[in-house]
């Protein structure tokens, strides 16, 4: 199959369901309050303002997207909050808070875990609303309210544009706690403004594809490969080394960055490929520091970073990625990450559309 015929390539990051992901009924994002409108949520601001911590559950991609959310409500709602894996959650006998806001994440609104899990939520008299892709899907029936992400049908089997919407919604639902509790009108409208951006930023990166193309080169050829990134940027680096896995069968895994000298930095030589998450923000000379301990040690490195970023001339693939704010740039950064794994996966020959050993709803345990 030609690649530019593959209806996963359609599917990768779309700007058009973007797009749509914003939209709703009269529209998401609202300039006059710097606030999101979530009316499907079916909690009112004194109900919202009750809950002392929100958690999120998912499974895979989605459990990703969880922990980008829980980082974005701590960010802007300044609410703790955490995310955990829904097929370990409803093994654990888990407390449920009556001041805990439960949000679940899934595309097909079908994995079993997680509708377990929503299950297990609500039989203790939880409250717990969902982030669904496909509308009367069991996840969506069952929840209290949500927001269904209208990404439009996910027809690559490995969740790409969905995963996109999926971290718009969760990004919404923040700022919207953010709204309703302490985040400034300024701050508010910066973070509208930045969402508003995404859609013609991700054109951007699908504009330069051809040069990620040749870095899924290296990519296919490493047998092993590390995804490394820091605080925001992890759930991007577990994103990148997951879909490697599920769709190129490469081996990979991913770390968050300041653990590799804990351990994994050990297993670095010049067949294991890093891929670094470098964003522009506070930790820059940091992650720079990773990479360089990376190289030391004979290890190639791909940088995912951004245009004013300075590597210092060092010996890296560079894939740049256009500047969002702080707490939205790990929506675009894992759009790379995805195309890596595509590409990957296309050089190997693999048919990226029938991947083994995996099922868009894993309705089984
Ligand atoms: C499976 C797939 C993953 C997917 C996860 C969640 O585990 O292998 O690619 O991310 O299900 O799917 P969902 O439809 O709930 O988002």
């Amino acid at each position: 199959m030609g690649a530019d015929r593959s209806p996963a390539l359609h599917a990768q990051g779309d700007p058009r369901a973007a797009r749509k992901g914003c939209r709703g009924d009269p529209g998401r994002l609202d300039d006059r309050f710097a606030t999101a409108r979530l009316n499907g949520l079916n909690l009112s601001p004194r109900e919202l303002r009750a809950f002392r911590r929100v958690k999120f559950l998912g499974c895979g991609s989605a459990f990703y997207v969880g922990q980008i959310g829980a980082q974005l409500v701590e960010d802007l709602a300044r609410m703790p909050a955490d995310a955990e894996a829904a097929s370990e959650f409803r093994y654990r006998n888990p407390l449920i808070e009556p001041d805990t806001l439960y949000v679940v994440v899934s595309q097909s609104g079908e994995t079993a875990d997680t509708a377990f899990a929503v299950a297990e939520i609500t039989r203790k008299g939880g409250t717990v609303v969902g982030v669904v892709n496909a509308v009367g899907s069991t996840i969506a029936r069952e929840v209290q309210g949500g927001i269904y992400i209208h990404a439009g049908p996910e027809i690559a089997v490995a969740s790409t544009k969905a995963l996109t919407n999926m971290a718009m919604a969760v990004a919404m639902l923040a700022l919207h706690l953010g709204r309703l509790r302490d985040l400034s009108v300024a701050d508010g409208q910066r973070i509208l403004k930045a969402l508003k951006r995404i859609p013609d930023q991700i054109q951007q990166i699908l504009e330069a594809d051809e040069s990620i193309k040749l870095v899924a080169k290296s990519l296919a050829q490493a047998s092993n490969a590390f995804y490394i990134g820091r605080v925001r940027q992890y759930p991007v680096a577990r994103e990148g080394a997951q879909k490697l896995k599920e769709i190129s069968y490469v081996h990979a895994e991913a770390y968050p960055t300041s653990e590799l000298k804990h351990g994994p930095l050990a297993l670095i030589d010049d067949q294991l490929l890093t891929v670094a998450i470098v964003p522009d923000d506070d930790l820059t000379e940091r992650n720079i520091a990773a990479v360089q301990q990376v190289q030391a040690r004979g290890g190639r490195v791909v940088v995912i970073t951004h245009p004013n970023v300075d590597l210092q001339g060092m010996d890296v693939e560079r894939i740049d990625v256009p500047k969002s704010e702080p707490e939205l740039d790990p929506i675009l950064l894992i759009i790379p990450t995805q195309l890596l794994a595509y590409h990957a996966a296309l050089t190997l020959g693999h048919d990226i559309d029938k991947p083994r050993n995996l099922a868009k709803s894993v309705t089984v345990e």
